[in-house]
């Protein structure tokens, strides 16, 4: 079973990559095998709409996206997590998120079988935290997360967001939190693997 871990935020260290951090532990607690993506360390060239994808469901902008497509592929489980900027997830998520166009191409222009209903099924998670305490904060987030997952044909089994967390490690001032976190990648993996 192989998870994959999308550390969406700059910070290192920082609020997301702590929560993640635990939920990663979870699943490999479980027995997964777990594998890290600090997307800010990679070059990730925005989708430049230039339809390039289209014949064939292969993107045509050779960056370091050509390292993360065969990891998304491979992966069981999708962790992502990113904290909320202006309403969204990070330019590096987004960024991320918007070049897996060649797989919606897969899927629905192409019809790639692996992407479709019998194809390989994916579990999907998103993490997230946000400064503000604003009811929608997480709204427009869990929209492009969910919209990501489905082109990975990965089912959307929900979020764990926290508002009012801001400055670096905030997030440790709520023990709760990360328990809550090594709980949901514990569940992500032993679900899965009961259900096979
Ligand atoms: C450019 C930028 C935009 C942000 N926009 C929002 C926002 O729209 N709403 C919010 O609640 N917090 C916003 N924040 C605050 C971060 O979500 C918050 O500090 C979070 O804890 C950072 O997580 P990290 O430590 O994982 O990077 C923003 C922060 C930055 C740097």
């Amino acid at each position: 079973m192989k998870v994959l871990g999308l550390f969406g935020s700059p910070r290192r260290g920082g609020n997301t990559e702590i929560l993640l951090e635990e939920a990663l532990k979870g699943a490999e607690k479980e027995g997964a095998k777990v594998e890290r993506l600090y997307l800010s360390d990679f070059t990730i060239t925005p989708c430049k709409e230039c339809h390039g994808c289209d014949p064939t469901g292969n993107c045509v902008i050779l960056d370091d996206m050509q390292k993360i497509y065969p990891k998304l592929t491979e992966a069981d489980v999708v962790i992502l997590a990113s904290p909320i900027f202006f309403y969204g997830v990070t330019a590096w998520a987004k960024a991320m998120i918007d070049r897996t166009q060649p797989l919606w191409v897969r899927k629905y222009l192409l019809k790639d079988p692996s992407l479709g209903e019998g194809g390989k099924r994916r579990k999907g998670f998103f993490i997230s935290v946000g400064a503000t305490k604003g009811l929608k904060v997480f709204d427009g987030a869990v929209l492009t997360v969910k919209y990501f997952f489905d082109v990975l044909n990965a089912e959307y089994m929900g979020e764990l967001v926290f508002r009012g967390v801001e400055a670096k490690g905030d997030i440790l001032k709520h023990p709760e939190a990360l328990q809550q976190a090594f709980e949901a990648g514990r569940r992500l993996v032993s679900n899965l693997t009961k259900g096979r």
